[in-house]
């Protein structure tokens, strides 16, 4: 059975049977709206802790002012019946933004060089919001163990250096990424596609492809090379570009030159009409 926890002071009396019957417990924070990565998150979970906790939130502070959070897909009672099938024993849902939100409050947390480029360049505060939206879970779930979806490259990164630097004593697990069998990386925007757009979505997965491929062959040697193909392969498929780039994976920093290791991750995000869509890949 699962377990619906709308209060902090549910997810506190929670913690603490957790706590009395001596078991580990692991978190996966969501925003709902479940798809096929979202339960590869949970049977992670499963298999990393004895007991399986998720978050439903759509927190407002990671959305911008001209953002989609009231569009946001919201399927409340679907994603509960998803959980219940995946083993997850215990969900908190707050009842509304309030709980996690309270009148008054005012703390935020920064990760502050991690988040200015890349989707923290188009979405200025997205990642402030985030932080602090996973340090409050954190401080109330208390779990041992975090699954994040490495579809959101930057975000794992992020929260990977906030754990570290305020010496929370969670293990964060990063689980790959899932794809439709199309090639398309899953993601709650992907609703919002229609019609032709799902084709043309295709331009990221496709992006990746070239761009390893090159990589790989030699064909173009320096990132420059590899990021203007891969623009290339972008704009064929009429969609835009937010941003193309191949980064050290924890630093996030450019890499100019692919060495022999070609260790780099490849991160794009590209508009398909109004929906804002990202991907990444390893280099090799
Ligand atoms: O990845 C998400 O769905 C959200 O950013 C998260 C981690 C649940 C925080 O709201």
């Amino acid at each position: 059975m699962l377990e619906i926890a709308r209060t902090a002071a549910e997810v506190r009396a929670f913690r603490k049977r957790i706590e009395a019957e001596g078991k580990t417990l692991a978190l996966v924070p969501t925003m709902g709206a479940l798809h096929e990565g979202h339960l590869s998150l949970f049977r992670e979970a499963r298999a990393r802790a004895d007991v399986c906790a998720a978050s439903l939130f759509v927190n407002p502070t990671q959305f911008g002012p001209t953002e989609d959070l009231s569009r946001y897909p919201r399927d409340e009672a679907g994603d509960f019946a998803k959980m219940e099938q995946e083993g997850v024993s215990f969900v908190f849902a707050p009842k509304d933004a309030e709980v996690l939100y309270p009148e008054g409050e005012e703390t935020r947390v920064e990760v502050a060089a991690l988040s200015t480029r890349l989707c923290g360049a188009s979405r200025p505060g997205h990642f402030k919001g985030v932080a602090t939206v996973v340090l409050k879970l954190f401080n109330l779930v208390q779990p041992h163990v975090a699954v994040f979806g490495e579809k959101d490259f930057q975000q794992l990164q992020i929260i990977r250096r906030m754990v570290r630097d305020l010496f929370l004593d969670i293990e964060i697990v990063g689980a790959p990424l899932v794809r439709e069998s199309t090639g398309l990386a899953l993601s709650s925007r992907n609703a919002y596609l229609q019609g032709e757009d799902r084709e043309r979505a295709l331009g990221l997965t496709r992006c990746l492809q070239a761009m390893r491929a090159a990589a790989v062959s030699g064909d173009a040697r320096g990132s420059q090379a590899l990021i203007e193909l891969g623009r290339g392969v972008i704009e064929e498929h009429g969609l835009v570009l937010d941003y193309l780039d191949i980064v050290d994976p924890q630093t996030l920093q450019p890499i100019a030159e692919i060495g022999g290791t070609r260790s780099g991750q490849i991160l794009v995000a590209a508009f398909c009409g109004k929906v804002r869509l990202i991907d990444n890949a390893p280099l090799a």
